[in-house]
């Protein structure tokens, strides 16, 4: 189907919400290590991005997970694919993603790695669109609120495209392909 993606946030605005966030996260975190869980695929690129910015010490781990249903629609089971390579025991755990919408999957998420014992969990998140949310899921950062749109760019895809984009923009399916579906 054809489309074209809007800019709804821009390089330099998302650029500057990441060093602001790092800078929090720094203070937040003083005297301690940050140990950064990042939710492939779409978490990766503010994953990078934010540990740059972070100037207490950072460990990185990832891990992949599916969610059983739709593409666009989270069931909110989630089947890990890749799980973690370390142990979270005792770790100050900051979860990193790309997106909160239904709240489904981080909610399964965060109840299975609290289960793991870490010291702390918190999670942040790069985008958040606050009108759907289904299941109640505190987020500690936040960098945008978004309205209730499908977006790409900085780690999100629209069947698995656009990720590389450096910001963040809106997909808007034209008029002509949508008459001939
Ligand atoms: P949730 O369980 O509904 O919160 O699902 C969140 C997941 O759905 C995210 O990690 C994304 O993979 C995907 N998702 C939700 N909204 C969007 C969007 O606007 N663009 C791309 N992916 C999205
Ligand atoms: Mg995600």
């Amino acid at each position: 189907m054809a489309e074209h993606v809007e800019v709804l946030i821009t390089e330099e605005d998302v650029d500057a919400r990441i060093q602001a966030i790092g800078e929090q996260i720094s203070r937040d975190y003083e005297g301690r290590q940050v140990h950064l869980v990042c939710v492939l695929k779409g978490g990766s690129f503010f994953m990078c991005e934010l540990a740059k910015r972070i100037s207490v010490p950072v460990s990185l781990d990832f891990m992949s997970v599916s969610s059983y249903g739709k593409d666009t629609k989270s069931s909110g089971v989630v089947k890990i694919v890749k799980d973690l390579d370390e142990s979270l025991k005792d770790k100050d755990v900051l979860v990193v993603e790309d997106i909160v919408d239904s709240g489904r999957t981080l909610s399964y998420l965060l109840e299975m790695l609290r289960d793991r014992g870490p010291k702390t969990l918190r999670l942040c998140t790069l985008l958040d669109k606050p009108e759907r949310r289904v299941v109640d899921v505190h987020v500690d950062y936040t960098g945008f609120e978004i309205p209730d749109e499908f977006v790409v760019g900085y780690g999100l895809d629209y069947d698995q495209r656009y990720r590389n984009l450096p910001y963040i923009g809106i997909v808007k399916f034209e008029e002509a392909s949508i008459e001939t579906q």
